[in-house]
């Protein structure tokens, strides 16, 4: 079904958190997507028997919202808390529990910057490169987190720790330059003062590491 709805234009667009868009043949779509749905997508989130607790979750959302097509911009927030991002198979899970086709749920999901479709790493880092931050050096801090992680803009380093995406604004323009790891803001930064944060971070996170072993 979803397939048939897609066939109907050329290009498929997809605008990621970034706001930057990425335009893929109907051919090379059609394929990532046919792909999981032979597989994951028809035997797990079909699976009513499934004992993945996220799913449990996912469902308990889902009765809230009284199963009303009318909040599915809530249930998919919901849904990424849960997941960190939008895999398929729940974009086609919430589209059977709600009565809708999965292409009107990827529709919503593509079309505001807040969802994720891809996996992202443990830190989720936005960059501004706004007004406010361009004209107080967004530029050098983006270069500076880019040398001190090895990453450009939409992508997630090697060790799956950060992930690097730049926003135009995150609402906090008075403290600009600004960037965001997860829930967290930081302002009034300088190169330094960024690449320390990250230091911080990855510090941190390997210290959790060695307090579970
Ligand atoms: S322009 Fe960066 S927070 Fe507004």
């Amino acid at each position: 079904m979803i397939f048939r709805e897609w066939q109907s234009s050329l290009f498929i667009k997809i605008k990621h958190q970034s706001q930057a868009v990425t335009f893929f043949t109907r051919p090379v779509l059609m394929k990532k997507f046919k792909k999981k749905e032979e597989s994951e997508v028809t035997t797990k989130m079909c699976d009513c028997k499934t004992t993945d607790s996220r799913e449990n979750i996912l469902d308990g959302v889902l009765a809230e919202c009284g199963f009303d097509a009318g909040n599915l911009i809530t249930v998919l927030q919901k849904a990424q808390d849960i997941y960190g991002y939008l895999p398929i198979e729940v974009i086609y899970y919430v589209a059977d529990k709600l009565g809708i086709t999965p292409a009107k749920v990827m529709g919503v999901a593509t079309f505001y910057a807040q969802f994720r479709l891809e996996p992202v790493g443990k830190y989720l880092i936005m960059l501004c490169k706004g007004t406010a931050c361009h004209v107080n050096g967004a530029e050098s801090i983006s270069a500076a987190v880019t040398n001190e992680l090895g990453i450009e803009n939409g992508q997630t380093t090697k060790d799956g720790l950060f992930t690097l995406k730049t926003v135009a604004c995150l609402g906090c323009c008075s403290i600009s330059p600004v960037m965001m790891i997860n829930d967290e803001a930081f302002g009034s930064l300088t190169p330094e003062k960024a690449r320390n944060i990250l230091k911080d971070f990855r510090k941190a996170s390997s210290e959790e590491k060695g307090g579970l072993a």
